[in-house]
C-alpha cells in the first residue's frame, strides 16, 4: 500500500513538474537581471550634482584607466544608494572605478552594506587605476547600501563609476528608497525663568577702539542689568545690557555681570581683553548667503536683525549680522555707478542705507558685518576691492561695519595658478589697510583652505579662516567636511579660527529654493555637536524670521555653546575611530573635557570613550550637554547607544582628581 502511495507521488510530479514550477515561478518570481542603472536615481544622495544611469556625473560615456564601459551609475562621492531588496536578490555585481573624466586624480572607497553588515571593501581605489570586480552575495538581505566614500585626499575628481551593475532578483523589482525618517525630538530644555548670564566670557578690544558688548542672559523680562568694577571708559545701559565705550590701556579688566528680574539674580565673570585680539571666541552670528544667495537685501538684514531679539538669540549671545555677496554693484549688469567719482565704493539699489542699516543692528546691542573680495569682482560678478584696498577699508569701518569676509573668487582673475606667496598677498594687503582704520573689524578671510591657510591665516592677521568649500545641506557634506578637521586643531586658538564654513540647519536655499535643511534631526544635531567641538565661527545660514522650534533649540542650548565659546579656546581633536564611529574632545577652561561620541555609521551603534584615549584617569562624572543631565560617574570608560548619524555630547568632570 505505502510503495504504491510513493509510486502515485512520483507519477504526479513528473508529468505536472513544469505546471508546478510555473506556478513556484509566479509566486516567488522567476529570477531577472536589473541593471542598478533602471532604478529611480533621484533618491540617491551624493557630494556633488546628480546620479546619472548610464553616464558619468559629467554626462560622459564611462571610461575606466582607458577601457569604456556603455552601462552603469555614475556618482560623486561622498554618495550613498539605498536599496530595498526585501530578500528577493541573489547576487550583485558590478565594477568600480574612478572615471578618468575628473581633472583632478581622486580616490575613493566603495562599500557596500547589507542589513548592518558590510559585504564589500573596494579599498582605495585611485584615478588611473583599473575597474575592480564586485560580486555580492544578496541571499536573504532586505535593505542594500552602495556606498562611494572619498579617500583620504578629500572629495576632489571623486567622481565614481559602478558600471555594468546588476541585481539578480525574483518578484519585484528592487527599489531605491529615502533615508530613514526621524522624529525631531528637541533635546534642548527650555531656559528656566529666572535670570542666567549666557554668551562670551572673554571679550577682545582694540585700545580706543568703540566697543559693544551686549549680555546675553536668558529669564523673564523686565530684566534690569549690572556690572561691579566697570573699568573707567565703559558706561552700562542698565535695562538694555548694552555695555559701550572704550578703553585705552592694554590688558584684561575683570569684571562681574548682574542680571536681575522678579525671579532672582545672576552673576558671571567677564574679562575684556584690550589689545591682545579681536574674536579671542569663535563670532556667533548670522550670514545672508546660505538662505538668501543674491536675493539679499537690506529690509531682510534689519529683518534678521529684529528676529534675533524676538525670538531670544540675542539672549544666547549671537550677535553678528553679517551680508554675504550681491551688495556692490554688478559691473557688466550696468545698473549703478560702481564707485564714485573719489572710487568710492558703492552699494547697490538693494542697500539704500548702509549707515541707517549698521545704526538699527548696533542699537539692538549687535554687530553688523559685510563681504568683498581682494578680486576686481566677487564670485557672483560683483564689484569687489581690488586696486581700491584701502578706500573700502575706510568705507568699510565709516559705515560702521564690524566684520569683514575677504573672498578670494574674482582674484584669480589676477593670479591664475598662485604660489603661497601670491596666496598671502591680497590678505595681507586688505590686513595693513584694516589696521588703519579706527574701528575693530573681525577679519575672515575665505578661500576655501587653499595653500593650507591654516598655517599661515594667523600671520596675515585673519581672525578666523575658511579651511573647505562652501558646504551644503546634506549629511555627505557636512560629515566630509566636518570630519577632515583634525589636522587643523595645531593652528586654531583664541583669536585664530579654523573655519568649516556656516551651519546649515533651519530653512536654507541660497536665495532660490528656500527649503528646510535636508539633514536629518540627528544630523542637525551632530554638526551643531562638531562645531562647537572644533571652536568654529557659528555663523547660522537660514531664514531666522522663520526659526521652527526644533531650529531655535538647536542654536540655544547654552551649555553645548559654552563648549564653542570656552575661553580656552582648545580645538577638538579625533581621540579614537573604530569604523564609523569617532570621538573628538577639547580640554574646557575649568579643566573639564567635552567630548562627543559620534556614530556615522547607517544604524545605531554602541559608542565607548575609554579615559585613556582622553588622557584623564579616576571617576569621571559625565553630563549629557544636549538634555543637559548628569548620566552619573564613571570609572575608565563610558559608553552608550548613538543613533544614525547623531551624536553624544557629554561633558566629564573629574571627582576630586583635579582632571
Ligand atoms: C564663495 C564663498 C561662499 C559665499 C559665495 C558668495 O563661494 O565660499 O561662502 O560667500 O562665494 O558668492
Amino acid at each position: 500500500m505505502r510503495r504504491l502511495r510513493v509510486t502515485w507521488l512520483f507519477v504526479v510530479l513528473v508529468v505536472s513538474g513544469p505546471a508546478i514550477w510555473l506556478v513556484l515561478g509566479e509566486r516567488g518570481g522567476r529570477e531577472r537581471i536589473v541593471p542598478l542603472a533602471s532604478l529611480d536615481l533621484l533618491k540617491v544622495e551624493q557630494g556633488l550634482g546628480y546620479a546619472q544611469p548610464n553616464r558619468t556625473i559629467q554626462g560622459r560615456p564611462f571610461s575606466i584607466a582607458g577601457e569604456t564601459y556603455a552601462s552603469g551609475l555614475g556618482t560623486h562621492a561622498p554618495s550613498v544608494v539605498r536599496v530595498a531588496l526585501d530578500g528577493r536578490g541573489s547576487r550583485f555585481t558590478a565594477k568600480v572605478g574612478v572615471d578618468d573624466e575628473a581633472k583632478r586624480p581622486g580616490s575613493v572607497v566603495f562599500r557596500i552594506i547589507g542589513d548592518e553588515r558590510e559585504r564589500y571593501n573596494s579599498g582605495t581605489v585611485r584615478a588611473g587605476e583599473p575597474a575592480r570586480p564586485v560580486d555580492v552575495d544578496l541571499r536573504g538581505i532586505r535593505r542594500l547600501l552602495l556606498l562611494v566614500e572619498p579617500g583620504v585626499d578629500g572629495q576632489d575628481g571623486d567622481h565614481a563609476d559602478w558600471v555594468d551593475a546588476l541585481f539578480r532578483v525574483k518578484g519585484e523589482r528592487p527599489r531605491t528608497v529615502d533615508r530613514p525618517t526621524e522624529e525631531a525630538i528637541l533635546l534642548t530644555p527650555p531656559s528656566s525663568p529666572q535670570p542666567c548670564i549666557n554668551g562670551a566670557r572673554i571679550f577682545g578690544v582694540g585700545p580706543g577702539s568703540p566697543l559693544l558688548y551686549t549680555i546675553a542672559a536668558t529669564g523673564d523680562r523686565p530684566m534690569t542689568f549690572g556690572v561691579t568694577n566697570l573699568p573707567a571708559g565703559l558706561q552700562l545701559d542698565s535695562q538694555t545690557g548694552q555695555i559701550t565705550g572704550s578703553l585705552s590701556k592694554v590688558g584684561t579688566n575683570r569684571m562681574t555681570l548682574v542680571a536681575e528680574n522678579e525671579l532672582g539674580r545672576a552673576e558671571r565673570e567677564l574679562r575684556i581683553v584690550v589689545g591682545v585680539s579681536l574674536a579671542l571666541t569663535p563670532p556667533m552670528g548670522w550670514n545672508s548667503w546660505n538662505c538668501w544667495g543674491c536675493a539679499v537685501d537690506q529690509e531682510k538684514i534689519l529683518e534678521t536683525a529684529q528676529a534675533f531679539v524676538d525670538s531670544g538669540l540675542i539672549e544666547h549671545g549671537w550677535s553678528y549680522i553679517n551680508i554675504d555677496d550681491c551688495w556692490t554693484v554688478n559691473p557688466s549688469a550696468a545698473d549703478g555707478v560702481v564707485r564714485d567719482r573719489q572710487g568710492m565704493l558703492q552699494a547697490n539699489d538693494k542697500f539704500p542705507d548702509m549707515l541707517r542699516l549698521t545704526d538699527a543692528i548696533h542699537s539692538l546691542g549687535l554687530k553688523a558685518g559685510i563681504y568683498t573680495s581682494p578680486g576686481p569682482t566677487t564670485c557672483q560678478g560683483f564689484t569687489g576691492s581690488y586696486q581700491h584696498e584701502m578706500q573700502d577699508a575706510a568705507r568699510i569701518a565709516r559705515w560702521g561695519f564690524d566684520y569683514l569676509k575677504y573672498d578670494w573668487c574674482g582674484y584669480s582673475a589676477i593670479v591664475g595658478d598662485p604660489d603661497r606667496e601670491a596666496l598671502i598677498k591680497p590678505y595681507a594687503l586688505m590686513k595693513s589697510c584694516l589696521d588703519q582704520v579706527e574701528r575693530d573689524i573681525v577679519y575672515s578671510l575665505c578661500q576655501y583652505g587653499m595653500g593650507e591657510v591654516w598655517e599661515w591665516g594667523r600671520d596675515v592677521g585673519g581672525h578666523c579662516w575658511r579651511t573647505t568649500g562652501d558646504i551644503v545641506d546634506t549629511w555627505e557634506s557636512v560629515s566630509s567636511i566636518g570630519f577632515s578637521q583634525d589636522g587643523y586643531s595645531l593652528f586654531g586658538g583664541p583669536g585664530h579660527w579654523n573655519d568649516p564654513d556656516m551651519l546649515v540647519v533651519g530653512q536654507v536655499g541660497w536665495g532660490s529654493d528656500l527649503h528646510a535643511t535636508r539633514l536629518t534631526p540627528n544630523e542637525q544635531y551632530s554638526h551643531m555637536s562638531l562645531w562647537c567641538l572644533l571652536c568654529a565661527p557659528l555663523l547660522i545660514g537660514c531664514d531666522v524670521t522663520k526659526l521652527d522650534a526644533f531650529t531655535h533649540s538647536l542654536l540655544t542650548n547654552d551649555e553645548v555653546l559654552e563648549v564653542n565659546q570656552d575661553p580656552l579656546g582648545d580645538q577638538a581633536r579625533r581621540i579614537a575611530r573604530a569604523g564609523y564611529q569617532e570621538v573628538w574632545a577639547k580640554a574646557m577652561e575649568d579643566g573639564s573635557k567635552a567630548v562627543g561620541l559620534f556614530n556615522r555609521s547607517e544604524f545605531p551603534e554602541r559608542i565607548t570613550v575609554q579615559w585613556k584615549d582622553l588622557g584623564i584617569h579616576g571617576p569621571h562624572r559625565v553630563r549629557d550637554l544636549w538634555r543637559q543631565q548628569d548620566l552619573g560617574e564613571f570609572e575608565d570608560h563610558f559608553e552608550d547607544k548613538v543613533p544614525r548619524h547623531g551624536v553624544l555630547l557629554v561633558r566629564m568632570n573629574g571627582i576630586g582628581t583635579g582632571d
